[in-house]
């Protein structure tokens, strides 16, 4: 598929030094920047918060895609969004009936809102509210870590969702993307890749981007 997005995660990128990483994602021709954020209580480990969000948009020229993986994303919405984020993306797991509430906040905030499925939760529990949203996240992986094997049943909830979606929707796949899945979900559909550990480990960072559409 043309005009793929691809949206590294700074998960595998060297914390020490995020300004230069951003720098060189940017310079390696990434439409995105994925930024993972996780709480030690929806997933089993912590990354990072807005007050970092707020430092990458101060580096960033390209969107920040910033993925909660948080239990009671509601209470956190306003503070990712005041941070720069310009894709919020929750989990549906963590929210269920507060999904339309948390996508309308999002909304209020003029940015693009996203809900992810974890790899047990299926399609028709996302369908209610497929119309509202600009992004639908797959994870290919348990969340919580990066560098984890990509799991192909979850990529092809990608058909499913295609068959119920509007057409303009964004779906992106994320955990364990490389050349080889990047190129099985795109055939399914995806439009947006997430990938961590392949581009930070491939050596050269314009040529895993290149790659990877
Ligand atoms: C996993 C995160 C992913 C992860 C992807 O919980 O949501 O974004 O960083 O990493 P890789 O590409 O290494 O699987
Ligand atoms: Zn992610």
């Amino acid at each position: 598929m043309d005009n793929i997005i691809i949206a590294p995660s700074i998960l595998s990128s060297d914390f020490s030094h995020l300004a230069d990483e951003i720098k060189r994602l940017e310079d390696g021709n990434a439409d995105w920047i994925h930024v993972d954020v996780m709480d030690g209580h929806f997933v089993p480990n912590l990354t990072i918060g807005a007050p970092v969000v707020k430092s990458l948009k101060k580096v960033s020229n390209i969107p920040l895609d910033v993925h909660l993986m948080i239990s009671n994303p509601e209470n956190y919405i306003k503070d990712f969004a005041l941070a720069g984020s310009d894709i919020i993306t929750f989990h549906f797991e963590a929210a269920k009936e507060k999904t339309e509430d948390i996508i309308k906040h999002i909304k209020s905030f003029n940015i693009k809102a996203g809900v992810s499925i974890k790899p047990k939760t299926k399609p028709d529990e996302i369908k209610p509210y497929i119309n509202d949203i600009d992004l639908i996240l797959i994870m290919t992986v348990e969340p919580g870590f990066g560098g984890q094997k990509f799991m192909s049943d979850c990529a092809n909830k990608i058909i499913e969702i295609k068959s119920f979606a509007k057409k303009d929707l964004i779906i992106e796949v994320d955990g364990g993307i490389n050349k080889e899945t990047a190129k099985y979900c795109k055939e399914l559909g995806a439009n947006a890749l997430v990938a961590g550990n392949y581009v930070f480990s491939y050596g050269d960072i314009k040529e895993a981007i290149k790659s990877l559409r």
